[in-house]
């Protein structure tokens, strides 16, 4: 009797106890899963601005999305993009949140090589450890992809990987985007955008000898872009940058594609431009600000741009 009335009152506190841990538990766990769902939304909004690495998609051979294989010519030879699905074998399916971190913002890949800056992690460099850790969380959730990553195949003296280690001494410091006390949020936010997430200077900046950003002429445009072609010059010149454009031609570039003579814009902005397209308002105005206070460089590229300016977009 005594005995039943104990067996009962253990079973109660282990019952009690049970529910009590599983209802911590699960409630652990969806506390958890929100806190990841969370991650990889605000991941997509990095990944997007970010301009969807689009980089490491070969569109022109139909490549799978992000599994790299994309042949980016510059004047030191050809680089081909890596896979960054979370494959693990050829992705970075078995890479670490230190890892990514590593890799992004001291271009130093796991196994411990640096990477060459035609991966943009100069600009890349600046990017919050949050902002990284959303994207990676992001990135993970896509579909892996097996395939494997080719050489480069580089121009003496610059397939000597250790060359990197050399430029990286010179040209490179690495750290997270200090904002600027004199500045106001958006001259801040937009020039982390421009500067880091979105990396904009890394397509709109010519390089010197040594493939390193020319921060005199920074988004003046350059005639050996990513792609070998020309990208124009987004300074506040008004002659040969976007200094006569309003605000909103600037806004409808980044929201739309879409020029003040109603072309469109094509190759590598077009491709970034998709991502671009999920800008929030405050950071399409946080870029305008931005652009707006870079110094004004005077650097004809290509063909004078269209006379038709601005006025009726306003
Ligand atoms: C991957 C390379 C790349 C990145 C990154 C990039 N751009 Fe571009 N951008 C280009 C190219 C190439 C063109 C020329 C497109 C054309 O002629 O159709 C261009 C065109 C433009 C134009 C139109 C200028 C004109 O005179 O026609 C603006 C404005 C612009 N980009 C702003 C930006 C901003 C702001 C960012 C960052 C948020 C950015 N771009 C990021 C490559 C890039």
């Amino acid at each position: 009797m005594v005995l039943d009335h104990l067996a009962s009152g253990v079973r109660r506190v282990v019952t009690t106890l049970a529910v009590a841990l599983a209802w911590t538990g699960t409630h652990g766990e969806t506390r958890a899963q929100d806190a990841d769902a969370a991650a990889i939304e605000r991941g997509a909004y990095v990944f997007n601005t970010s301009g969807g690495c689009s980089c490491h998609t070969d569109v022109k051979n139909d490549g799978a999305h992000l599994a790299g294989g994309r042949a980016l010519v510059t004047p030191f030879g050809t680089f081909y993009s890596p896979n960054i699905t979370p494959d693990p074998e050829t992705g970075i399916g078995a890479w670490n949140d230190a890892g990514f971190i590593r890799a992004m913002r001291e271009g130093v890949s796991p196994a411990g090589e640096h990477y060459y800056p035609a991966f943009p992690y100069p600009a890349f460099t600046g990017m919050t450890d949050q902002d990284l850790l959303d994207l990676k969380a992001y990135l993970f959730t896509l579909p892996a992809v097996s395939r494997s990553n080719e050489d480069h195949e580089l121009d003496l003296p610059f397939a000597w990987r250790f060359m990197v280690g050399a430029w990286k001494f010179l040209n490179f410091e690495s750290g997270p985007f200090v904002p600027d006390p004199d500045r106001d949020a958006a001259w801040n936010r937009g020039a982390y955008l421009v500067g880091s997430v979105a990396h904009c200077g890394e397509c709109h900046t010519p390089r010197d000898m040594l493939g390193g950003l020319d921060r005199d002429l920074w988004l003046a445009g350059t005639t050996a872009g990513p792609e070998g072609g020309g990208v124009p010059n987004i300074t506040p010149d008004p002659e040969t940058g976007i200094g006569a454009w309003s605000d909103s031609a600037i806004r409808s570039v980044l929201a739309r594609g879409m020029l003040p003579d109603g072309d469109f814009v094509g190759g590598a902005m077009a491709e970034a431009g998709e991502g671009f397209k999920h800008l929030t308002d405050s950071d399409l105005d946080a870029i305008v600000a931005y652009l707006r206070a870079v110094p004004p460089v005077v650097n004809r590229i290509g063909k004078p741009p269209p006379a038709k300016t601005s006025n009726e977009w306003e």
